[in-house]
Order: C-alpha cells, then structure tokens, then sequence
C-alpha cells in the first residue's frame, strides 16, 4: 500500500475538460516528477468537484486547499510554492463565494458543514475513486475485516442498534430488513443495491458510486456476510456510465485484491457482485420490479406479499437496500451503533444526504444532521432565497410531499415528519418562492406519475391521467369546484387501491396542494385568475 502525504485532484468535468484539464494533469505529472515526489504525492482527475466559473480547479489535501481556475503554466509555481515548500500560493486560491455557490459540499470543508461529520460523502471528493489505495489508506474495507470476526447476527444487532433507517425514500429500519433475510431459510440469497435513482432532482447516489464506489461494495459485502449471501447486483441507471465505470473498476481491484470473490480476508464467506445496467424507467427504482427487470422480463411491480425478503430474485430471499443506507455501513461497523446515535434525532439517527434545487442561491448536494430544518437548510446552506420569498419545499422528487412555510421549523426527520402529515422523500429538497403557481407544480407532478406509471393497474394508470387533465383544465380557467373533490378522492383510491408505491403516492401532490394553498387553487377556479401569473389563463 502507498503512503501520500498530500493528494492533487485536478476537476475532470466537461467545463474543466474545455478549459485545459488534461494538460494541467499533465503539467502536475511532469512537474512531481523533476520534484521527485511521485511516491509522496498522489495526483488523480476527478469528476465531482463542480461546476464553478473558478474551473478547472485544484484541490489539494490535507490542507483542503482549492486553486482555480488554473492554468498548466501556474502548475510548476503551485508544486514548488505549496508542494515542495509548503507554502499556499494565496493569489490563486479559488474565490470562496463562487465555489460555494455551486457545490455546497465543498464549501463545508471551509467550515459551513464539517467535513468530519460527514458519513456518507466521506471520501467523495476526497480520494481517487479509481483507487483501491486510496480507499483502503482512508479506512476502507477495515469495517469488512471487522465484520467477518463478527457472527452475523452480531453484525445485524449493530446495524439494528445504529437505528439507521432505508434512504431510499421509506425509511424503513435496515437492521430489521437485514434480520428477516437472515431468518429465511435458503440455500440461495441475494442483495441488490438499489442505484436505479430515478426520482427528477436527485443525484445524491450517483455522487457516491462516482466517488466511492469501494464502500458500496464494502457495505454491500458485510451485507451479504450478514444475511447469508453469496452472490449481489447493483442496479444502476443506464444515464450513469462514470457510476457504472467506477463501479466496475472497483469490482476488478476489489477482486484482485481478495476484498470480493472467493474466501474473502481467507475466510469461509464468498461473495460475487454483478453490475446491472437499468433502461431508464423510473418504476425500475420500485425494489420488485428492478427484480423483475434483471430477471430479463418487463420492469412491472409484483404484488406484495410476499416481499423480496421471503421471495425475491428468482424467487429467493432477497435483500434490497439504497446506495445513500448502504454507504453509512461501514461507518457504523467502525465506528460502533452509539457513535452512530450521536448523530441526528433519537428517532432518526445519522445524516441525510439532500439534493438543494430551485431558487435559492447555492443548489447542490448536501450531508446534514437528521433533524435540521427547513429555514435552516434554506438559511444557512443554500444561502437564502434567490428572489422572491420562499412558498415551499417539495421533497423526494415527485414522490415525496410539498412543505408549506408553516412547516419551515419542523425537524426533518422521518418521525417529524411522518407526525406532521408529510413524507421525507429519497432527498431531493426543490425549494420554490412566491412566483410558483401550486395548480402549475401539481400539474408537472401529475404528468411526470401519468407517463411513469407502469400500467399494470387501473386506479394508477386512469386516476393520474385524470387528475393531469381535471389540472391542465383549472390552469386554462376551465375548473370548477366540484374538481377539488374529484381530485381528493382520486387522492383516495390511488392511495388505497393501486399496486404500488407510485401509484399509491401519486395523488400526495394534490393532497398537498388542497391542504396548504386551497385559497390559491380556488383563485384559478372563482376568479379566474392564476395568482402568480404563470397559468395560460393569465395571458388571456
Ligand atoms: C416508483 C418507485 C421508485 C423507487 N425508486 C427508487 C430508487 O430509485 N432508488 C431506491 O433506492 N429506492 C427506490 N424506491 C424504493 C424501493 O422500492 C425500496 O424501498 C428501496 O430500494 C429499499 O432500500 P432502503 O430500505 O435502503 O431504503 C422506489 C419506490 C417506488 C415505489
Ligand atoms: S401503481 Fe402504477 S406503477 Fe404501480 S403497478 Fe400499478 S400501474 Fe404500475
């Protein structure tokens, strides 16, 4: 294993790609070189540094110092003055405020959100992805080691006593799901890791398969080890490809290493992993028909029960977990379930990983405590309201449920929430001002549930359509009231009658919508009028 003292990570995004990354790699090879500091210092280009007008940048570490944006000629001063001296070349440092402005992440390592708290994004952004040594020089695979001298029950005691709860969207407790796979009885059992990551917004699993793909298979393995299983898929969205190259990279090396395959660590334990590449359909994501879908047939829901735990891939206990839960396992096999209690609510331990979208002032990802709130998030990470005021938040992409400002204060957390009648979602927070027409918004929800349902049942398939077309009619002054109670009882029966999770939260938009802006909707209906001016029957 090679020890580093400092690590350069130049910006591999298209942006930085158009700017000259390539040659300030090359600068930065060629300049270690005639330092001979190639043993001491490791270089790698990574994709996940962002989108800022300061690219190409260079990160450098332990100092967390970001240069940019940064040309090859600057590259020969930067290895003398910081490399080789020790000394930060303060004139190209990146400007503070437009690097945060684009990845809120990245900013925390300046103090918003502390680096060392995070769990989840860890070491994204921080090693090179596509090494093994990297991963391993940052604890990786030590919590796979401490596993294995573990019985697998004691395995899952820890994850049960962690509290952490299903990220992807749920919030169903891991170690219980973990406890019934183990308890079925099976000579075959499988666990998927769900990256099918569908929901419009989020991206949170797709930064960690590109950063750190080595913990999803380290998490994915002490999985397996603790459920009985030899043999696991990662379903990835076909959009993914760095996702699903890192991915199969790390497979390789994980491979080479011993760290996956046969005899794991000289142990009795044996696990393969399979990466599956998904076609794009957002029903993929729900956990039985990405089954069906890697068993070759079309991505439909099963009815449940029984569940994948008893009855999944090819009709064998399966577990399916979340990229975002699964990366928090080796963390709290390390660190201890106490450790992991330290962080977040009683209810809802941990941190949570959040997209922040819409107008607000920095949008990106996210790793905050369980329990902040709203105003907090909006006031503190995202720097306020781009304009406007803020109205509302809508969570989990489409599935999750619209926060109205008298929620603001609410923690955010799965218990919280679940209290006050809304739903935490996958992690997408899109944060809308007063210039959102709620009639508009609903409508893009509805439309988004009308072309996404699968079609297998009949109050999903006809209950979206109809409500898409009862909202297009309220947008073009053409609703009536008797609408309102069409669309609750739609509400209804999709919630009560359809097959699955998306039918059965697809009405959640127009509960929302009638419980916090009814006046707002009713506006549309008896005036005639779309109060934020963004409905066609403004223009007329
Ligand atoms: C329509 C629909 C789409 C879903 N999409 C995803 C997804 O993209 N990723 C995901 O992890 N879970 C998704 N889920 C939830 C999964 O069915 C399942 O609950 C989850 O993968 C379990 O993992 P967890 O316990 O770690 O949260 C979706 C559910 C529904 C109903
Ligand atoms: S609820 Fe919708 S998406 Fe789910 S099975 Fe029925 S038609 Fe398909």
């Amino acid at each position: 294993m090679k020890t580093v003292r400092s690590m350069i990570l130049v910006s591999n995004d298209p942006e930085s790609n158009v700017r000259g990354s390539e040659k300030i790699f090359g600068a930065f090879q060629q300049q270690l070189r005639e330092y001979g500091l190639t043993e001491e210092v490791s270089l790698s280009m990574v994709s996940d540094l962002g989108y800022s007008y300061a690219s190409p940048l260079v990160l450098i570490y332990p100092e967390a110092v970001v240069y940019g944006p940064i040309k090859a000629e600057d590259v020969p001063y930067i290895v003398e003055e910081h490399l080789y001296k020790g000394r930060i070349v303060e004139e190209k440092r990146a400007p503070a405020h437009e690097l945060s402005g684009k990845v809120a992440w990245l900013s925390a390592r300046k103090g918003t959100l502390p680096a060392q708290n995070r769990v989840v994004l860890k070491n994204v952004g921080i090693i090179d992805p596509e090494s093994i040594d990297d991963y391993i020089a940052n604890d990786g695979y030590q919590a796979l080691g401490i596993a294995l001298e573990k019985t697998p029950d004691e395995v899952i005691s820890i994850i049960k006593n962690s509290g952490l709860q299903g990220r992807g969207g749920a919030g169903f407790p891991t170690g219980i799901k973990w406890g019934f796979v183990n308890k079925t009885y099976g000579d075959k059992k499988f666990v998927i890791c769900n990256a099918d990551e569908s929901e419009p917004g989020t991206f949170k699993d797709r930064v960690v398969l590109e950063g750190d793909p080595h913990a999803i298979l380290e998490a994915m393995s002490i999985a397996a080890y603790a459920v009985g299983a030899n043999e696991g898929y990662i379903y990835i969205r076909g959009e993914y490809q760095l996702a699903i190259e890192r991915v199969e990279i790390a497979i390789k090396q994980a491979e080479e290493y011993g760290l996956l395959g046969e005899n794991i660590f000289g142990s009795d334990f044996s696990f393969k992993i399979h990466v599956h590449v998904g076609a794009g359909a957002y029903i993929c994501g729900e956990e039985t028909a990405l089954i069906e879908s890697i068993e070759g047939k079309r991505g439909e829901p099963r009815s449940r029960p029984p569940y994948p735990t008893t009855n999944g891939l090819w009709g064998k206990p399966t577990l399916v977990n979340n990229v975002e839960t699964l990366a928090n396992i080796p963390a709290i096999i390390r660190n201890g379930a106490d450790w992991y209690r330290t962080l977040g609510t009683p209810s809802s331990p941990g941190t949570k990983v959040f997209t922040v979208l819409g107008n607000v002032n920095v949008t990106g990802l996210i790793e905050v405590p369980m329990g902040i709130t709203l105003r907090e998030v909006v006031s503190i990470y995202a720097k306020g309201m781009k304009s406007g005021s803020f109205k509302l938040a809508q969570t989990g992409g489409s599935s999750g449920s619209i926060i109205p400002a008298s929620l603001q204060d609410t923690p955010m957390d799965f218990e919280s929430y679940k209290r006050a009648g809304v739903s935490l979602g996958s992690g997408a927070l899109l944060i809308c001002n007063d210039e959102v027409c709620i009639v508009d918004l609903a409508k893009v929800l509805l439309n988004f549930f009308r072309v996404e349902s699968c079609g297998k049942c009949t109050p999903c398939r006809i209950g979206t359509k109809r409500a898409f077309d009862i909202l297009t009619g309220i947008s073009q002054g053409e609703g009536t009231l008797e609408d309102l109670d069409e669309l609750l009882s739609l509400n209804k029966e999709m919630l009560e009658l359809s097959n699955c999770g998306l039918g059965q939260t697809a009405g959640t938009p127009l509960r929302d919508m009638l419980n916090y802006f009814r006046a707002e909707v009713e506006a549309h209906i008896r005036l005639g009028v779309c109060p934020t001016g963004v409905c066609p029957m403004s223009a007329s």
